[in-house]
């Protein structure tokens, strides 16, 4: 987009980030763009109104009631803002914004002027702040949602952050940022945009499976079931029909799924080739054991020895079955749990399983893998596009998958 002329709304939050600005107006007026900053009270103490004023050549505008009403304009400034911009821009925006923008609060001229934005209007919106805040659930729900609604949110930087600390937080520098500005349309699609998934049918295994060794026992493994249910969460939401193929797991069906419960893995492979044809999508989520006892035995196996073999055979590979026969609008996903950082490992099941899509899961005991709520993916589509995702609640971890999964439909079309 050519700036000149362009009238752009600069929101400013009260980030350290905030030290930016001056140098992204003058950027932005050497361009010929209009600017006009709508900074919130507490940016003010980060970077002076003289200077934003001075720079953009327009009052800065925090409060919606300012201390005198000179023209009628004045009475309804929060709406003529809406009206007059071609772009809005929120840079920095910190945690508490965000918070409140995704929330509809409107209690001051940056918010206000964010709900007052003609529908098809491009949204920037450039997250700030320590890396901690920035992987926490709240900030990343609320991300997620503004994403989901019309926003562009640009990802920050990784590297050396005000704190001293080093971590994903870091807003682009000035230059940068007008190269972002400089490549969006000036209209956008209408929002809310149709999910890519509404009405697509959706296969979801997700849990562990157990593998009998006799009437008590059982091979198994730690899985939760928790990032399976998440997907088919947030799958249900998009409006997709999903059916959740799960192993035993303490969880409760997500609003409007379609749950198949199985305990082997014979059983989950059975399960998903009734939907082989008539699904769009299939994604394994489950943590599927790879070998079952070549024998089970009725009732309770006697210790009578000191040791005990057990012979194991190998169980269907459910995701390379449905992959194998996989129609060409049919899109296969898996997950690879690893826990050495080996992408190359998650590169050779894509290529090797046929996959559209592979979630590279990293398995460190504590914050990404089996049972916690948290999860640090990255995903590698059949094109090689890599896309490294933070530290993320299982639920957001969903919601950014999916986000992907709708560009890899739309790069298909
Ligand atoms: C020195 C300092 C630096 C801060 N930097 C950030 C930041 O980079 N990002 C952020 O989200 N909050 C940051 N905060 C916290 C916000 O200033 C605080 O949440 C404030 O209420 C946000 O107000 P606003 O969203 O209305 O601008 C910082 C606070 C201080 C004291």
């Amino acid at each position: 987009m050519n700036l000149k002329n362009k009238n752009i709304l600069l929101g400013i939050c009260a980030g350290i980030a905030a030290y930016k600005i001056p140098a992204l107006i003058r950027l932005l007026k050497k361009q010929g763009a209009n600017v006009r900053v709508l900074a919130t009270q507490a940016a003010t103490r980060f970077v002076t109104e003289l200077t934003l004023s001075t720079l953009s050549q327009e009052p800065v505008y925090t409060d919606i009631f300012p201390d005198s009403f000179s023209t009628e304009e004045d009475w309804t400034k929060h709406i003529s803002m809406g009206e007059w911009a071609d772009m809005y821009v929120i840079a920095p925006a910190t945690a508490n914004t965000i918070a409140k923008l995704s929330a509809g609060i409107c209690d001051d001229m940056l918010s206000a002027s964010f709900i007052t934005l003609r529908p098809n209007k491009p949204k920037l919106i450039f997250p700030a702040m320590d890396g901690e805040m920035f992987t926490s659930a709240s900030v990343q729900r609320n991300l997620a949602w503004l994403s989901r609604n019309g926003c562009t949110v640009i990802n920050p930087e990784s590297g050396e952050l005000a704190s001293g600390q080093c971590g994903t937080g870091r807003m682009p520098e000035p230059e940068a940022i007008v190269k972002i500005i400089e490549t969006t349309e000036t209209t956008v699609e209408a929002t809310p945009r149709l999910s890519k998934l509404q009405e697509k049918s959706i296969v979801i295994t997700a849990g562990p499976t157990r593998e009998k060794i006799d009437d008590v026992r059982f091979i198994s493994n730690y899985s939760s079931g928790k990032m399976g249910f998440a997907l088919a969460t947030s799958a249900a939401k998009r409006g997709a029909k999903v059916t959740l193929v799960t192993g035993p797991v303490h969880l409760p069906t997500p609003e409007g799924v379609d749950r198949l419960d199985i305990e082997s893995t014979e059983e989950m492979d059975l399960a998903v080739k009734e939907h082989y044809q008539s699904c769009d999508i299939f994604i394994g989520a489950a943590a599927v054991a790879d070998y079952r006892p070549a024998n089970y035995v009725t009732g309770k196996l006697k210790k009578n020895s000191k040791t005990m073999e057990i012979n194991l055979v190998r169980n269907p590979d459910i995701l390379a079955g449905f992959s194998k026969q996989k129609k060409k609008h049919q899109i296969a996903i898996g997950f690879s749990l690893e826990t050495a950082g080996n992408l190359d490992n998650a590169k050779e099941k894509l290529e090797q399983k046929q996959l559209d899509l592979v979630a590279y899961n990293t398995f460190d005991g504590k914050t990404s893998g089996f049972e916690v709520d948290t999860n640090i993916l990255t995903l590698i589509d059949k094109h090689m596009n890599v896309y490294e995702l933070p530290l993320l609640g299982k639920h957001e971890a969903a919601e950014r998958m999916l986000d992907i999964v709708e560009e890899l439909i739309n790069s298909d079309k």
